[in-house]
């Protein structure tokens, strides 16, 4: 079996990523700080696959530590790398954390990923790295404009970072994944989305006011130049994200990469406004939300959703749950760690 690390394999899609990476047979070792995840995760993911895997609590930002894992496990033939912070406004306010964070980690791992006798390398990236795009549907030939916060410029440096170390080591071959909006949780309910503190994304706020922890769902704007005024996004499930970077790793894997560093777009193609997303969760829930339209909120954009054309034709893959199925998931698996069923 070939043994893949997934640093952050405790997070939102990490978790996901390695249940998929299980269920198609490989020996997973996840790296993770417990900063944003808690080890419960493992419990999850074991119940999920009946394989319990591999588990390292080590801080990235520690080059010796990473040195150290890498001498241990030299027979690993790919990466993951989904470790980083990734609160776009707590970036703001923290930039330091968040280039500390995110790029020291990168650097340390890509550099004992240089040294392995495989370099396959998968990179969590973000549509984040479009801005506001001039045109809908966002293809990878899209211009990376500023970033619109420190998170954002992590992604973009470390894509930077990736192609310039791939531009002078032939033998590294890296994929970057531009996720778009991750949502939804696996079907067992057993591992989704948990964030520590109040969420600052659209679907988990959601499922927390159904769910009763939050008073009342804020809309950040119904003014902008969209069909209901409000900001259209691209929700994809989780576990088609997931799916992907399993798709990814078998296309370096086999050596299918038509150059050693790629970039694709991860989303369903479809945009889809804060208020279709409202309608969609009162629709799978049968509950009426209680929200109510409060003023924009800095740095969003107004639209942001995939052309999915090279993933789905290069990669050969694509989304296949609906905003429906992700809706539900998330509340499914909102109702299970609150003990609501
Ligand atoms: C979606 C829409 C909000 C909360 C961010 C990061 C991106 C990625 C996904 C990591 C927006 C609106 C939200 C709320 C609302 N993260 N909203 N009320 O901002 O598109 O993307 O998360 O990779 O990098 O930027 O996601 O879920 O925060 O917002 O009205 O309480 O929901 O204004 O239009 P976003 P989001």
């Amino acid at each position: 079996m070939k043994k893949i690390l997934v640093t952050g394999g405790l997070g939102f899609i990490g978790s996901h990523t390695v249940v998929e990476l299980q269920n198609e047979g490989y020996d997973v070792v996840i790296i993770d700080d417990l900063s944003n995840a808690s080890i419960d995760v493992i419990e999850g993911i074991t119940e999920i696959t009946g394989i319990s895997p591999m588990f390292e609590k080590i801080d990235l930002k520690e080059k010796s530590s990473v040195e150290h894992f890498f001498q241990k496990h030299n027979d690993i033939s790919g990466v993951i790398h989904f470790a980083a912070s990734k609160a776009v406004g707590e970036s703001v306010a923290k930039p330091l954390l968040y280039y500390e964070n995110n790029l020291n980690t990168l650097i340390y791992v890509l550099k004992e990923v240089l040294n392995l006798k495989s370099s396959n390398f998968i990179f969590s990236s973000s549509c984040t790295v479009y801005g506001q795009a001039d045109e809908m549907p966002i293809t990878e030939n899209a211009p990376v404009k500023p970033a619109e916060s420190p998170y954002g410029n992590t992604k973009q440096i470390g894509e930077e970072i990736i192609k310039d170390t791939c531009k002078v080591n032939a033998n590294l071959n890296a994929i970057a994944l531009r996720y778009f909006n991750p949502i939804g949780a696996h079907s067992s309910a057993k591992i989704g989305e948990l964030p520590i503190g109040v969420p600052q994304n659209l679907v988990p706020f959601i499922t927390q006011t159904a769910a009763g922890l939050r008073e009342c769902l804020s809309v950040f704007g119904n003014n902008y130049p969209t069909s209901d005024g409000t900001c259209i996004r691209d929700y994809i499930h989780v576990v088609d994200l997931a799916k992907a970077h399993v798709v990814a790793l078998q296309r370096l894997l086999e050596a299918k990469n038509s150059s050693n560093f790629e970039t694709f777009n991860v989303g369903t193609g479809v945009g889809s406004s804060v208020l279709e997303v409202i309608q969609s969760f009162e629709k799978v829930s049968g509950q009426s939300l209680n929200y109510k339209i409060a003023p924009r909120r800095e740095g969003d954009v107004v639209k942001a959703y995939a052309n999915t054309k090279k993933a789905n034709a290069v990669l050969g893959w694509e989304a296949k749950s609906t905003l429906d199925d992700a809706m539900l998931s998330a509340w499914k698996w909102e109702q299970n760690i609150r003990n609501l069923k």
